[in-house]
């Protein structure tokens, strides 16, 4: 299944329509890029929100939602014979636009002459090639382009695309499903001897045999401290610990993002082991947090406290745990935020702007280290999907950095971190519904307590 039912694009155009109340809105899909010359792309993955309304996932389309006439029109071409020589048969554009329940399709030469003098609306862009695309459409410099996407449109995308649909939430457990194998088969996967990189070929081969593919670049490494860490050519080591940030998405394009953290040896050492169940205690702790109305700040803020307080169990921080974490201390173990929105993109709707989809009037972004990494911070709704992620890192380079100013040395026993030096990471991860009077773990279980994923 590459689309949903007709109608759903429908409803969403209309809910869409009812929020803007006039103007033209254009959504430009994606193209195909160059991975080293035109013909050699990378695999393509269309726009998000042209998915949202429009769902075609192929390139050399643009939606457009006519709100002052209350028309959907799609904008593409008939395949030539050249190109279904090369591609195969493609649906027609008359097909293209049943299957969405829009009300006309457009060559695209026609689109510009169509646009002139009319109210238009757009989203934020990223591939260069839709700055351009835009430019020329509408007769504006690139500059222009870029600082002219409309607020009002933003808003109105993401208040409808936070709410997810039960056709969505059934994507996101497919795609949960399909993650679900690639942990699976890691566990089975890991030894000492061989390289982080056969572990990452393994997670994106049960994607691909799944008709899906990985969400966004897997972290897959046994040094789990380095957050967003994309190299694979290290061994797996008795001792390490293998940090495994990875997650599917669908052939309709909705994302899982599960992390786990494996022993390379088939137990954790007592050092791992302690960090290991605190930050398992967090996320379980916090998950339970997630229901409507909580700002996911404070939820945050309870994953630092508990962090706080097992670290002063270990002999590791002390003092006030209250104290500690609004001065940011616990920081120097937990230095990003909890967690995110999730949906047809991994960071969901990120493209159009961190701060307009975590934050609002009521809650704006910290400036603290770590605080201000925060995703997403305000009040939960009851649709949003959300990831529930906390951590404990050692990072010798910020720990002797923050020794060297003396920095929260109140809080902090420095003298005591020597032996966790090189002890790398732990996070743990899944991804969470908030309904109606809490919350709900999407997907099939993924073993996560110590006992499961030692072997
Ligand atoms: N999956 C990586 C992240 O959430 O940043
Ligand atoms: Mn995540």
């Amino acid at each position: 299944m590459i689309l949903f039912d007709s109608t759903i694009y429908t409803a969403r155009r209309n809910a869409l329509m009812k929020a803007m109340g006039k103007g033209v809105l254009v959504f430009p899909g994606a193209t195909e890029q160059p991975f080293n010359y035109k013909g050699n792309t990378y695999p393509f993955r269309q726009d998000s929100s042209f998915l949202y309304y429009f769902g075609h996932p192929q390139p050399g389309l643009t939606g457009i939602i006519d709100v002052d006439n209350g028309k959907a029109i799609l904008v593409g071409d008939d395949a030539a014979i050249e190109d279904i020589v090369w591609i195969g048969p493609q649906l027609t554009m008359a097909e293209r636009i049943h299957h969405i329940g829009a009300d006309e399709h457009m060559p695209s030469a026609d689109l510009a002459a169509w646009l002139k003098g009319k109210e238009v609306h757009y989203l934020p862009q990223h591939h260069a090639d839709r700055i351009f695309y835009l430019a020329e459409l509408l007769g504006k410099s690139t500059d222009e382009v870029k600082a002219g996407h409309s607020m009002n449109l933003v808003r109105a995308v993401i208040a409808q695309r936070s709410h997810k649909g039960s056709e969505e939430i059934e994507q996101m457990e497919h795609a949960l499903h399909i993650t679900h194998a690639i942990h699976s088969q890691i566990n089975k996967s890991i030894t000492p001897g061989k390289l982080e990189a056969h572990i990452r070929g393994v997670a994106e081969g049960v994607a691909f045999a799944n008709q899906g593919r990985l969400a966004y670049q897997a972290i897959c490494t046994v040094n789990g401290h380095t957050l967003h860490n994309n190299h694979y050519h290290r061994t797996l080591k008795h001792g390490d610990m293998l940090l495994c940030d990875i997650g599917a998405e669908t052939m309709m394009s909705y994302a899982g993002d599960i992390t786990r953290s494996y022993p390379v040896s088939p137990k954790f050492s007592t050092q791992q082991a302690e960090i290991y169940d605190l930050v398992l205690k967090a996320e379980m702790e916090c998950i339970e947090a997630v229901k409507p109305g909580v700002r996911y700040l404070d939820i945050h803020l309870q994953a630092a406290r508990i962090i706080t307080d097992g670290l002063k169990d270990l002999g590791l921080m002390q003092g006030d745990t209250e104290e500690a974490v609004q001065a940011g201390a616990h920081a120097l173990f937990f230095p990003h935020g909890l967690g995110h929105m999730i949906g047809l993109d991994v960071h969901d709707m990120e493209g159009l702007g961190e701060d307009n989809v975590g934050y609002d009037a009521e809650t704006t972004r910290s400036k603290q280290f770590g605080t201000a990494y925060l995703r997403l911070a305000k009040k939960l709704e009851p649709g949003f999907v959300l990831t529930v992620e906390p951590g404990i890192y050692f990072i010798p380079e910020l720990i002797d950095l923050w020794q060297k100013e003396g920095k929260f040395s109140d809080f902090i026993c420095y003298n005591k971190l020597d032996p966790y030096r090189h002890f790398t990471g732990i996070r743990i991860e899944d991804n969470v519904l908030v309904t109606e009077k809490g919350q709900q773990i999407l997907g099939p279980e993924i073993e996560k307590l110590r006992s499961e994923v030692e072997r």
